[in-house]
């Protein structure tokens, strides 16, 4: 199942969804995830992606324990870890992945959330990135940015809207003048 709906629709669409349904998402849907988060661009094309795909409960319960911002993933069927080899743009370039993910997600029916590991602590002792690494095998050298928690939504909610459009914030040509008075 591949839905048509369209770019903007999509884009507007997707929220954060925290909340997700008992069922697993099909092996195709997240084929289609996967493709689509290899489309993204990347600084000077280095592609330094690896991504992650945890169906495995425990497993999936355990990342939910990386932080309490993490906790949502308790009941989602899937959770995609996004990491990358640790070039000069890896955060953008995984981060640009963990967005095509989301929204591929969103296309195809499915709720999504990004769930932080970077820069983030797992506890006193442990960062969060340490303690994924840990409980995936991740190389040292390998970077974790973040846990994209999928499936289906347990939970309704409004899409964008045009209210949240700050034409204020755009400026023309300089710093301070507006694009649109
Ligand atoms: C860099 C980044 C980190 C985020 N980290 C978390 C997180 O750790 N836990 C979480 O529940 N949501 C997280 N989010 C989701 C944001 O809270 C969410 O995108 C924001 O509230 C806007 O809501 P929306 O996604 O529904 O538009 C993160 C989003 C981004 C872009």
């Amino acid at each position: 199942m591949v839905s048509k709906m369209e770019f903007f629709e999509v884009v507007k669409k997707r929220r954060s969804i925290r909340k997700y349904q008992e069922k697993d998402v099909p092996d195709e849907l997240i084929d289609k995830i996967l493709e689509t988060a290899f489309y993204s661009p990347s600084s000077r094309n280095s592609r330094p992606w690896h991504f992650i795909v945890v169906k495995d409960r425990e497993l999936i319960k355990a990342l939910a324990n990386t932080r309490r911002a993490t906790k949502f993933l308790e009941t989602a069927p899937l959770a995609i870890v996004v990491c990358a080899e640790e070039t000069s743009a890896w955060v953008e370039d995984a981060s640009i992945a963990a967005e095509h993910i989301q929204l591929a997600a969103t296309a195809l029916g499915l709720g999504a959330c990004w769930g932080h590991v970077r820069d983030r602590m797992h506890n006193e002792n442990e960062s969060a990135e340490d303690y994924v690494k840990r409980l995936l095998n991740i190389p040292q050298e390998i970077r974790v940015l973040c846990i994209i928690g999928v499936g289906y939504p347990a939970e309704q909610k409004e899409g964008h809207s045009e209210r949240e459009i700050m034409w204020e914030r755009v400026h023309l040509n300089k710093f301070g003048s507006p694009l649109k008075s």
